[in-house]
C-alpha cells in the first residue's frame, strides 16, 4: 500500500510536471502517417480541414526534394495552417523528422512566452536540458486571445543542396519561424530572443551570423536582427525585432574574400621584399670585413638569417601544400616551426644584447659571447622541435585554413592546436614579454642620455631620428607581432591589415637598420680616426 502510494506520488507529481511545462505532442511518425497515403499525394498538402500530419510529413517530403519555389510556397502554407487550424484545441506539438511545429494560443493575461526545443523534438515552456533552441517572447508581443502563436522548427536533410539559396552555411541546416497570426509583427521596442546552442566547434575562419530569410527578396537579410556571440561561447544568441523565420548562418570572420584576396598579395610581395633585401644584407655582412667584426652585425645577421629561411618557407609553403606529397609537406613544417622559433628567439636575443649595450655596460665583455646567443638561439628552438617530433611525427602535417571554402588553401605546419599553442604562441608571449621589458628600458635609456648629452641638434632632426631610432628598435625586437595579442588572437580587418604589412616587411625594415647603423659606424671610425690622426699631428 505504502509502495503503491510512493509510487503513485512521484508517477503523479512528475506526470503534473510534464503536464505543465510541455504541450500535448502529437508523433507525425512517417511509418504511420506515410506521406503516400495523403490526398492527393501530397500536391495539395495543408488545406483546410487536412489531416495535420500529413500537412507536416509532405512538407517534410520537400523539404528534402524540392524547389525553391515548392519549399517557400510549402513553408507559408505550414504556417497558415498551424496559424488557422486549431488542431485539438489546446496547444499541441507536432513532429516529424525534421519539423517541429508549435501552436500556443495565449489566454487573455499574455506574459512573456519561452519556448525551448530539443533535436529530439521534444518542446517545452520551461527549460530542456538538451534544449538547443530556446525562444523568448516578449510581453509587448500581446497576440490577443484568439490569434495563435506559431513557432516551426524545419529542419533539412543532409544534402549538398543550399538551404533556401544561401551561399553560406546554415547552422545545424536549421530555421526557426516564429509567427502570430493574422499580424505582421515588426519594430519590437523589447527584442525577441532566440538562442541556439552550439555543439558543433565553429572554424577560426567562421563565426555565426543571425539572419532572417525575407519572404518577398527571397534571400537572407540581417535587417533588424543582432548576434550575440563571442569566439568560446557555446550558444548564440539572435536578437530581433520582428518575427520571421530565422537561421544562423556561418559566414567568414573578419577578412572578406576580397580582404583575403588583397592581403595575399601584400603578403606576398612583403615577403619577396624582405627576402630579396636580407639576402643583399648577407652579401654585405660576408663581403665587407668591418662590419662582419662588428658584434652587434653579428647578432642583427642571426637575425636575417632565421627571417630568411622563415620568409623563403613561408612564401613556398602552400606550393608544397598543393604538391601533397607528405614527405615534403613533413620537411616543410619543420623548417617553417623551426624558423618562426629561431626568429623569435633571435628577436628576444636581439633585446637582451641592446640591453646589454644601452642599459648595462657599452663593452661586453662575456666569454664566447656570440657562441652562447647562438647556442639559445639556434639550439632551443631545434630541441623544441625534436621533441615535438619524437613525440608524434604526426603533430605535422597538412592544415586546412580555410574549411568553409571548398578550394582547400591548405599549408604545411602544425596540425594538432594543442601543440601549435604550447610550441609556438607560448614562447612567443614569453619573447614578447621579455621585449617589451627592454624596449621600455631602452627608451627610458635613450631619454636620459638624449636630455644629458645633446644641445645642438634643431628639435626636428632629433625627432625623426628618435622616431625611426624607436620604429627600428620595435621591428628588431619584434614588438609588431604583438599585435596579434590587442585582440587575443582574432585581427580586426584594419588590424590584419597592418600586422600583414609590418611583418611582412620586418625584414626589409631591418635591412634598413642595417644600413643605418653601418653608416653610423662609417662616420664613428672616421670622426675617431680623424680625431686620431688630429691627435698624432
Ligand atoms: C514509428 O512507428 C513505428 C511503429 O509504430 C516504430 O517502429 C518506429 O520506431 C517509429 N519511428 C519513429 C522515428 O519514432
Ligand atoms: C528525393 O530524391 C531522391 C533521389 O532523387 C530519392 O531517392 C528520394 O526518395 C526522394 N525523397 C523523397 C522524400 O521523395
Ligand atoms: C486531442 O488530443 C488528445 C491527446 O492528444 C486526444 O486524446 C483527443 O482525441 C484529441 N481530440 C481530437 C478532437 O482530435
Ligand atoms: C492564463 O495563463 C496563465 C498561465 O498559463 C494562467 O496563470 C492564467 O490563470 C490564465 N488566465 C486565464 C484567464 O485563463
Ligand atoms: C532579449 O535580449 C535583450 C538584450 O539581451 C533584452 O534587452 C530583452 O529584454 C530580451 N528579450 C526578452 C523577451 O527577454
Ligand atoms: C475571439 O473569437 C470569439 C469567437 O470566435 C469572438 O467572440 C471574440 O470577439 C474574439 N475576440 C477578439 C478579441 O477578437
Ligand atoms: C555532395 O558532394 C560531394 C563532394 O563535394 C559528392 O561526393 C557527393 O556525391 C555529393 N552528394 C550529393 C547527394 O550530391
Ligand atoms: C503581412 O505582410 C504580408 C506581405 O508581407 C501581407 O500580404 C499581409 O497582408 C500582411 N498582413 C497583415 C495583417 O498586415
Ligand atoms: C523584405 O524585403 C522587402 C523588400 O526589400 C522589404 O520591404 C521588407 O521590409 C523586408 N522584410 C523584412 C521583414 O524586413
Ligand atoms: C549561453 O552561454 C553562456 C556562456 O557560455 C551562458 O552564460 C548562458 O546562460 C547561455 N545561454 C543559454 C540560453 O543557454
Ligand atoms: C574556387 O575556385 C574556383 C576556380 O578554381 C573559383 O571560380 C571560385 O570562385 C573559388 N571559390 C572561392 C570561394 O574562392
Ligand atoms: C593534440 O594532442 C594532445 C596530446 O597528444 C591530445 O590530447 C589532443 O587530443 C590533440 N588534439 C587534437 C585536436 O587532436
Amino acid at each position: 500500500m505504502k509502495c503503491w502510494f510512493l509510487w503513485w506520488l512521484v508517477f503523479f507529481v512528475s506526470h503534473q510536471h510534464a503536464e505543465a511545462c510541455s504541450p500535448p505532442k502529437k508523433d507525425c511518425n512517417t511509418t504511420e502517417y506515410p506521406s503516400s497515403k495523403c490526398p492527393g499525394s501530397c500536391t495539395n498538402q495543408c488545406q483546410k480541414g487536412d489531416d495535420p500530419c500529413c500537412c507536416i510529413n509532405c512538407v517534410d517530403n520537400i523539404l528534402e526534394n524540392g524547389s525553391l519555389d515548392d519549399t517557400i510556397k510549402a513553408i507559408m502554407e505550414l504556417e497558415d495552417f498551424m496559424e488557422e487550424e486549431k488542431i485539438n484545441g489546446t496547444d499541441l506539438a507536432t513532429s516529424s523528422d525534421n519539423i517541429v511545429a508549435l501552436q500556443y494560443e495565449p489566454n487573455d493575461t499574455f506574459v512573456d512566452l519561452d519556448i525551448y526545443a530539443s533535436d529530439n523534438e521534444d518542446i517545452s515552456y520551461e527549460p530542456l536540458p538538451s534544449s538547443t533552441v530556446s525562444v523568448q517572447l516578449p510581453r509587448e508581443l500581446n497576440p490577443g486571445q484568439n490569434n495563435t502563436i506559431v513557432f516551426l522548427k524545419l529542419k533539412w536533410p543532409e544534402t549538398n543542396q543550399s538551404i533556401l539559396g544561401s551561399t553560406y552555411e546554415v547552422y545545424d541546416r536549421a530555421l526557426v519561424g516564429l509567427s502570430v497570426e493574422g499580424k505582421n509583427i515588426s519594430g519590437l521596442q523589447q527584442r525577441v530572443n532566440i538562442t541556439i546552442n552550439l555543439s558543433k566547434e565553429i572554424h577560426e575562419t567562421q563565426k555565426p551570423s543571425c539572419h532572417f530569410f525575407n519572404f518577398t527578396t527571397r534571400n537572407f537579410s540581417e535587417n533588424g536582427c543582432i548576434t550575440l556571440w563571442t569566439r568560446g561561447r557555446n550558444n548564440v544568441t539572435c536578437s530581433c525585432d520582428h518575427l520571421t523565420y530565422f537561421a544562423v548562418l556561418m559566414v567568414p570572420a573578419s577578412p572578406s574574400p576580397k580582404d583575403q584576396k588583397i592581403l595575399t598579395y601584400i603578403t606576398l610581395i612583403g615577403c619577396s621584399l624582405s627576402l630579396f633585401t636580407l639576402v643583399i644584407t648577407v652579401l654585405i655582412f660576408i663581403t665587407n670585413r668591418k662590419v662582419r667584426e662588428d658584434v652587434s652585425m653579428r647578432v642583427h645577421i642571426n637575425l636575417v638569417i632565421a627571417l630568411i629561411l622563415l620568409n623563403l618557407h613561408f612564401l613556398l609553403s602552400s606550393t608544397v601544400a598543393a604538391v601533397s606529397s607528405t614527405g615534403l609537406c613533413l620537411y616543410m613544417a619543420l623548417v617553417l616551426h623551426y624558423s618562426l622559433l629561431a626568429t623569435f628567439f633571435w628577436m628576444a636575443l636581439e633585446g637582451f644584447h641592446l640591453y646589454l649595450l644601452l642599459v648595462k655596460v657599452f663593452n661586453i665583455y662575456i666569454k664566447r659571447y656570440l657562441l652562447k646567443l647562438s647556442v639559445v638561439g639556434w639550439g632551443v628552438p631545434a630541441v623544441i622541435v625534436s621533441v615535438v617530433v619524437i613525440i608524434d611525427r604526426g603533430f605535422y602535417g597538412h592544415v586546412s585554413l580555410d574549411t568553409s571554402n571548398s578550394n582547400n588553401t591548405a599549408i604545411c605546419y602544425i596540425t594538432n592546436n594543442t601543440v601549435k599553442m604550447g610550441t609556438t604562441v607560448g614562447p612567443f608571449i614569453l619573447v614578447f614579454l621579455f621585449n617589451m621589458f627592454m624596449f621600455g628600458a631602452t627608451i627610458r635609456r635613450v631619454w636620459i642620455l638624449r636630455k644629458s648629452t645633446e644641445f645642438g641638434q634643431s628639435n626636428r632632426d632629433r625627432a625623426k631620428k628618435d622616431i625611426c631610432t624607436l620604429l627600428g628598435v620595435m621591428t628588431l625586437l619584434g614588438i609588431t607581432w604583438g599585435l596579434v595579442f590587442f585582440s587575443f588572437g582574432h585581427l580586426t580587418t584594419v588590424g590584419l591589415y597592418l600586422f600583414c604589412i609590418l611583418n611582412s616587411l620586418q625584414g626589409f625594415f631591418i635591412f634598413l637598420w642595417f644600413m643605418m647603423s653601418m653608416r653610423k659606424a662609417k662616420t664613428a671610425v672616421t670622426k675617431t680616426s680623424n680625431e686620431n690622426h688630429s691627435n698624432s699631428t
